[in-house]
């Protein structure tokens, strides 16, 4: 939830912490500030381009420790801003997690008359470590000590005062990389400020502490043994998002779904043979031959995108799929057997939840699985196997060309799966023909925006809505009424379409609109008839409809037409005109669409 950046090198530390965390501000933006050797901290609240104008006048320095925060504890301000640093001056620390026992801590601080400055956790780890150099202990051994003290989750990196050149780091839970310049080393929470500095990386893991200067790095376990982590080259995929000639990353994000499509199916599909070419499962591909049950995990968007999979591969896969909120199924007592498999969705790659699923799956012995964006992130390395999405950055708070491409290789998946099952040569080659088709039915969407545009002004001071669905476009009705929520605050409610009788139809009145997606599938009729339930309680109905459809215009106020494709891709062309027509009304809203309130980009807390 918050962005973490250091750096020692010779080039100058302010610019380099600055625009780091620039770069990383998508995953949290209430306070930023740095502290910078030999030339102490600086720090604001909001934009991290307030504390850009508030340290114009700070020299660069050469080594120092930055952070960008999305508030757990303690409200958004100066004080609660991070470095957070001890009373003494001495330990400057940036944190991105939870200390879970930072109050008892704090007590026992306070006790022997610590005066804390701040309302948050993250305070507790300086003051913890300059409590420990009182007790005689050299800054490492202390640095050390606290991190055998605090619970929790942590991805840390601390400066001592009295050294201009180390830079203390920790990874508990927290993701955390060093990466490798021609002209010094970072540390980040992500790869986004180092793809065009660092030419290779080290993913720490948890428990891992290092210390980095300029020119080396060293790691070590928690216990002080050495340990040896390799360098990897930086990925290509981390080209560091531009948003060009568009006014929000949500807008660019949105207008790369053809191209996402692409880069999903590119080499995976094998028309001839009515098959797809998974390399990423290929190690466990007898293991899921075996598989009869499988759990698929996700939070937000990508949990919508798993409950298109479920409908997916139990149609064509004919493997028994349940779809799981993260955060719930790591606090049930799921039936998992060995021929069960966990199949987790997540854009980060380190959506806390998603992770802690996966972790409790393996300590139950049952196989994991990723769909993942990131490359290198905590779940793609902790799944046993899984498919990269291969979406490029996204930056955008509000998921959009992730979601079109977690449904692409969920479609994948099913092939594969159903391929190794009943699935005939036929059946999988006429996917795979569909899906190649997708990026240029996509194209001819987004060429339609304006159309869009104009509908969504329609809507833009509503407060309320219901976005209705049925069958492969339930979850779209559900993602389309999350990315009005997020990005517009209107209050939008997906819903089933078959549920209005069920009680949403007493919401209805003229102030009260339903968006319906309506495409002509074999639920069709069933959806004109809950339209028509509708209208007949003066809803007012923007409907999302197959092109050529010449009923569905006089049941409804608004129509947007969406090229035809199989039943199970529909999901993948319909959520298009949702995702434009959520962000036309954020933007005509003049909100920040891309850092919509109190969200941030990735959950790495629970
Ligand atoms: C979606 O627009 C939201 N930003 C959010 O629900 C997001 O999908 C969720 O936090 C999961 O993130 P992940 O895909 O990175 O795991």
């Amino acid at each position: 939830m918050c962005g973490i950046i250091a750096y020692a090198g010779t080039k100058g530390a302010k610019d380099m912490l600055i625009d780091g965390l620039e770069a990383l501000e998508y995953r949290g933006y209430d306070s930023s500030g740095f502290y910078i050797a030999k030339e102490g901290s600086v720090k604001s609240v909001g934009r991290v381009a307030n504390l850009r104008e508030k340290a114009v006048k700070a020299k660069q320095g050469s080594t120092g420790i930055a952070h960008t925060r999305w508030a757990t504890h303690g409200v958004p301000s100066e004080v609660n801003a991070h470095p957070h640093m001890g009373s003494q001056k001495r330990a400057y620390v940036v944190h991105n997690g939870i200390v879970e026992n930072y109050q008892e801590l704090k007590e026992g601080l306070k006790k022997s008359g610590v005066i804390f400055k701040s309302e948050t956790d993250t305070e507790v780890i300086p003051q913890l470590i300059e409590s420990y150099i009182e007790k005689g202990f050299d800054f490492h051994q202390a640095f050390l000590k606290t991190l055998g003290d605090i619970r929790g989750t942590y991805g840390l990196a601390v400066m001592d005062a009295f050294d201009n050149e180390k830079i203390y780091v920790a990874r508990m839970g927290s993701p955390l990389i060093i990466g490798i310049a021609d002209h010094g080393r970072f540390v980040a929470s992500d790869n986004s400020p180092l793809a065009r500095h660092a030419h290779s990386v080290v993913y720490l893991n948890d428990g891992d502490v290092a210390i980095i200067t300029g020119n080396e790095h060293e790691i070590f376990s928690q216990k002080g043994e050495r340990v040896l982590r390799g360098e990897e080259k930086m990925s290509a995929d981390v080209a560091r998002a531009e948003k060009g000639e568009y006014k929000h990353f949500m807008e660019k994000e949105i207008m790369e779904g053809a191209r996402v499509v692409e880069n999903a199916i590119r080499g995976r599909i094998e028309i001839d043979d009515g098959t797809v070419k998974l390399g990423g499962l290929e190690s466990v591909a007898d293991r899921l031959r075996e598989i009869d049950r499988i759990i698929i995990v996700g939070c937000g968007t990508a949990y919508y995108a798993g409950l298109v999979g479920e409908y997916i591969i139990e149609e064509y896969a004919g493997v028994s799929v349940e779809v799981e909120i993260a955060s719930e199924f790591r606090y049930r007592k799921p039936v998992l057997t060995p021929r069960t498999a966990l199949l987790a969705v997540s854009q980060s790659g380190e959506t806390a939840d998603t992770l802690e699923a996966i972790r409790e799956a393996k300590r139950k012995g049952i196989l994991t699985l990723g769909i993942v964006n990131v490359v290198g992130s905590s779940i793609a390395r902790e799944t046993d196997a899984g498919i990269y999405n291969h979406a490029g950055p996204e930056i955008g708070v509000a998921s959009t060309k992730a979601f079109i491409s977690q449904v692409t290789v969920l479609a994948l998946f099913a092939v594969f799966l159903g391929r190794q099952r009943s699935m005939s040569l036929v059946t999988g080659r006429r996917i795979g023909q569909e899906l190649m088709l997708l990026p240029q039915k996509i194209e001819s969407i987004l060429s339609k925006r304006d159309e869009l545009k104009k509908i969504a002004l329609a809507y833009k001071d509503v407060r309320d809505m219901l976005v209705i669905g049925r069958k492969y476009n339930m979850p779209i009705a559900y993602e389309g009424a999350l990315k009005v929520k997020e990005v517009s605050y209107i209050h939008a409610e997906g819903y089933g379409a078959g549920e209005m009788k069920h009680g949403p139809l007493a919401m209805i009145d003229e102030h009260f609109p339903t968006v319906a997606i309506a495409p002509k599938d074999s639920v069709y009729e069933k959806n004109i008839s809950n339209i028509q339930e509708i209208r007949a309680r003066k809803g007012k109905i923007f409907t999302i409809a197959t092109e050529g459809d010449s009923v569905i215009g006089e049941v409804s106020n608004d129509v947007f037409y969406i090229p035809h494709t199989i039943e199970a891709l529909t999901p993948i062309l319909s959520v298009v005109p949702l995702q434009l027509f959520a962000y036309y009304i954020a933007d005509a809203k003049g909100l920040d669409v891309d850092k919509p309130k109190n969200l941030a980009k990735s959950v790495t807390v629970e």
